[in-house]
């Protein structure tokens, strides 16, 4: 149920984009206002609800009182809109019909200047003849924790929220991540030009989160809701550079490069049409062919941008080189990857291992681990090892169930790869339980406690 909130929000945020790039008529556009509206008729009469609505709290999104984290990362352009609007949200109802989205759409990919006035806002949605999209009131959070639409009166009376604190960090530099990786993508796509200095200031920051900064970004691995994007993966496989560069000793400057690496790396992927890229199932060989030239077109885009370093382009041409010099590109005998190619591979293989994608289910690290090891001729031994001791056995994000039957979340490795810290979610009789500094249990520390079993988020679906 959760995930078809989610997704709803997705189509909101991706016609959006689409409509950034293209114009109210183009087929993309059109595609995602009359999916929306699919989705919103068969939620609601489904679940025999009025209306469909979320809210915009402090940058991210809520939804029944909760915060969604997935979607706020990947719905930035979204949350924008409402933060200049100065809405706390919106309820869409039937029987909303695409050109209403449409010209949402277009009015979420055209505003600049915030209004911050929600009876201004609500004039210009009815001056646009949008109808069925209700803006929400700033939300408020209860007594009981949850949040809930506002009367419109008591909109700054919102008090500290823990919870969201905790996360907001996180969120904040994934968002970033996300949107320079989005936004590359699409001018390799269009214009040639690139925003070098826009990656390596979020590669810098994803190299400095301090301590397990990193790792917890790396939690975010078992939301689904991007999964099958590229641009999730990117960030997930900069996310696995720092893991590894740290690892490995090297100086700060240079893992910052190589979490930039790791962010651009998949950039050729921009040129490839998305019929193959997307497509389920086996591509055939000429497919295969189109599919594998996007390393040498990454490369290309790079160098042409002027700002691009060496190490940059050797990684979005050298990535699927394997240790043996088999892969592709073709290379000739003599040919060895460089070290940083070396790096992204391991973590490019690892990351699409254990990633849930459209074609696919996800892997267990473990699993990932044991395939990687086995293809010895593939990788370079150093920076695969170098992963498996920092992540450990049990990667953070992993769910795992405990030996006394409670359930939870891997928050970081241990220095024993078996025993991790894990925030514990569900009692030994799959009960909630609250969160707090008690939820942690250490198994470094416990030691009459082990990992019984990792559960696979999504392994469920199809
Ligand atoms: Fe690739």
């Amino acid at each position: 149920m959760e995930q078809r909130f989610s997704d709803l929000i997705l189509l909101l945020a991706g016609g959006i984009n689409q409509r950034r790039m293209y114009f109210d008529a183009h087929p993309k556009v059109r595609a995602f206002s009359q999916d929306f509206t699919i989705q919103l008729g068969k939620l609601l009469s489904g679940d025999d609800q009025e209306e469909f609505s979320f809210g915009v709290f402090k940058g991210k999104f809520i939804r029944n009182g909760k915060y969604l984290v997935g979607p706020s990362i990947a719905g930035r352009s979204l949350i924008a809109f409402a933060e200049l609007l100065g809405c706390g949200g919106f309820a869409f109802s039937l029987p909303l019909q695409p050109a209403d989205v449409v010209a949402f759409f277009r009015l979420a990919a055209t505003v600049k200047d915030p209004i911050g006035d929600l009876a201004v806002a609500q004039e210009l949605f009815a001056k646009e003849g949008i109808g069925h999209i209700r803006l929400a009131n700033p939300f408020v959070k209860n007594r009981d924790g949850t949040f809930a639409e506002g009367t419109g009166e008591q909109s700054e009376s919102i008090p500290h929220d823990d919870d969201l604190d905790d996360f907001s960090p996180l969120v904040d530099i994934y968002q970033s991540l996300y949107e320079i990786v989005a936004r590359n993508n699409s001018m390799a796509l269009h214009s040639g030009g690139l925003d070098i200095a826009g990656a390596m200031a979020n590669g810098e920051r994803l190299a400095g989160a301090g301590g397990d900064g990193v790792l917890d970004v790396m939690q975010f691995i078992r939301y689904p809701d991007y999964d099958s994007y590229t641009i999730g993966h990117s960030v997930r496989v900069g996310a696995l550079a720092v893991v590894i560069g740290r690892r490995l000793g090297f100086p700060p400057e240079v893992v910052t490069e190589l979490a930039t690496a790791g962010l651009l790396h998949d950039l050729g992927k921009g040129r490839i049409p998305e019929e193959i890229l997307f497509k389920p199932g086996r591509l055939d060989p000429d497919e295969r062919r189109i599919m594998e030239s996007h390393p040498a077109l990454g490369a290309q885009v790079l160098i042409a941008s002027g700002e691009a370093t060496e190490m940059m382009v050797s990684t979005a041409w050298g990535h699927h080189i394997r240790r043996d010099g088999r892969g592709y590109p073709a290379m000739p005998d003599w040919h060895k990857p460089g070290f940083a190619a070396a790096v992204i591979h391991v973590c490019d293989v690892f990351e699409a291992l254990t990633a849930t994608r459209p074609y696919k289910k996800p892997m267990s690290p473990h699993r990932a681990y044991e395939i990687m090891f086995k293809d010895r001729a593939a990788f370079d031994p150093r920076p695969l090892s170098a992963l498996v001791q920092a992540l450990g056995l049990y990667p953070p994000g992993s769910e795992v169930v405990l030996t006394d039957g409670r359930r939870g979340v891997v928050a970081r490795a241990g220095k024993n790869l078996d025993r991790p810290a894990v925030r514990l979610t569900r009692d030994q009789f799959d009960a909630p339980l609250a969160q707090g500094p008690e939820s942690y249990v250490d198994l470094e520390r416990e030691s009459s406690l082990k990992v019984a079993e990792v559960i696979l988020v999504g392994a469920g679906e199809s």
